[in-house]
């Protein structure tokens, strides 16, 4: 196998093209789906963990959809991103995403219990005030980050009152849970040796864990109609989380609950605001169009942009490859919602979009996304409040985006819109 790249090729490993140059990036994708759709790729070195073997990228969206469905062959158990991390490391961080059964099956029969329909239905009037209430302190100003100021608090807003979080500890959540997610960022983390990102990550996961761990210990003792007091007290055939397992859920929950939507609504603002015609079309039916238009956001954001797995034996075959054991397969969901076998015009922005079977929430498999219902309520609320309140809401400088080739990050994106009074 080859170590290096050929030399027309953009390196997926390369930060500052994804956050400088997405366009490229897509470019390399659609050669890849039409030239070589399962392609090989070197890992960057690292100073602590020197060259991992390299990685095999799956661009095609039936690939993607084919590793997904078969966990036995292509597990998770041995890391989902790309760099090998040691298990306890990836347990502590990725709690069941970083799981196989039957232990996955189990962790994630406990946690659905908070994620009924019927417990979701209830929050409805919840995600609505808190929408409110966030479009409400911007309305006056005409002009905010709507990335801080709007998108990245309704979500968080929403997992902080699901759990049972006071929301003293929203602000420590938040810059924990950037932390997490922007560890390639000097925003998040300014010392960017590989010792400082380490550093970073270790204590941001356990000051998150120590949070969690006081609050479960208090809701054992008096629970609440909250999700940790839920899950402090669920049983399944006769077992309970243990605390690292509910530290390690709640890291979980959080860094995925709000870096996920967040990235989806400022990814959705930017693009009705490069597509004025789309904006108009949607701002004239808010509700009827919701169903499809958040779809297309998420297929056209792809806010997760990758995730790995691991080839369990030797010659297991996907698009005409055979893989060997222990073999790192990443999953490039951005690739295969642009691909032009599954997707008429994939470039195009289409409220409309039908079908539109995007793998933004992951493929078919047991891992497909836990919050995807809460995710798409939320999208549907944030954009009903901002279509009906700011309705002439326009991008005003380029995003800035987060240099990470895993969450497609807007960290800062300045609106401006014609005030409007607080209701
Ligand atoms: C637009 C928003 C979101 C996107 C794009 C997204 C994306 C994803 C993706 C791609 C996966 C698949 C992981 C894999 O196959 O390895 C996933 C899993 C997961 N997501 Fe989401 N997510 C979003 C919102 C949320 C929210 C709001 C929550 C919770 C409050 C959440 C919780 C989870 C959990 C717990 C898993 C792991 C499931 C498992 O391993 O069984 N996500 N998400």
């Amino acid at each position: 196998m080859a170590t290096t790249l050929p030399p027309d090729r953009l390196d997926l490993s390369n930060l500052d093209a994804w956050a400088e140059r997405p366009g490229t990036v897509d470019e390399t994708f659609a050669r890849l789906r039409a030239e070589d759709p399962i392609a090989w790729f070197p890992e960057p070195v690292s100073e602590l963990f020197g060259q991992g073997p390299g990685f095999w990228s799956l661009t095609r969206h039936a690939d993607v959809v084919e590793a997904s469905r078969h966990p036995d062959l292509f597990c998770s158990g041995r890391g989902t991103n790309i760099p090998d991390m040691p298990t306890e490391f990836n347990e502590f961080f990725g709690s069941m995403i970083n799981m196989d059964d039957p232990r996955h099956a189990r962790l994630r029969r406990i946690v659905s219990r908070g994620f009924t329909p019927r417990q979701l239905d209830a929050m409805r009037g919840d995600v609505e005030s808190i929408a409110a209430g966030i479009v409400d302190d911007v309305a006056e100003r005409g002009a905010c980050d709507l990335v801080t100021e709007v998108a990245a608090l309704l979500p968080l807003r929403i997992i902080v009152d699901l759990l049972g979080i006071p929301r003293a500890e929203e602000r420590a959540i938040f810059d924990r849970t950037n932390v997490i997610l922007g560890l390639g960022d000097p925003e998040y983390v300014p010392d960017q040796t590989d010792a400082g990102i380490m550093t970073a990550a270790i204590t941001a996961g356990q000051e998150l864990a120590g949070l969690v761990r006081e609050l479960g210990e208090a809701r054992q003792r008096d629970p609440g109609d909250d999700l940790i007091s839920a899950l402090v007290t669920a049983e399944v055939d006769g077992e309970k989380l243990s605390p690292e397992e509910l530290g390690s859920f709640f890291i979980l929950l959080v860094v995925a609950g709000n870096e996920t939507t967040r990235n989806a609504i400022a990814h959705g603002v930017h693009l009705l605001s490069e597509h004025p015609d789309q904006r108009d079309r949607w701002a004239a039916d808010p509700d009827g169009l919701a169903p499809t238009a958040v779809e297309e956001i998420v297929r056209c954001s792809t806010p997760v942009i990758h995730f790995r797995r691991t080839a369990t034996r030797d010659g297991v075959h996907i698009g005409g490859h055979e893989f060997s054991e222990g073999d790192k397969v990443v999953l490039w969901y951005r690739s295969a919602n642009r691909d032009e076998t599954v997707f008429d015009e994939p470039d195009r922005f289409d409220i409309t979009r039908t079908p539109n079977d995007h793998v933004g929430f992951g493929g078919p498999g047991p891992h497909f996304c836990l919050g995807a219902h809460l995710a798409r309520r939320e999208i549907t609320v944030a954009f009903r409040e901002l279509l009906r309140r700011l309705p002439d809401l326009h991008v005003s400088a380029p995003p800035e985006r987060l240099r990470s080739n895993f969450i497609n990050g807007i960290k800062h994106l300045q609106v401006e819109f014609t005030p409007s009074p607080r209701t």
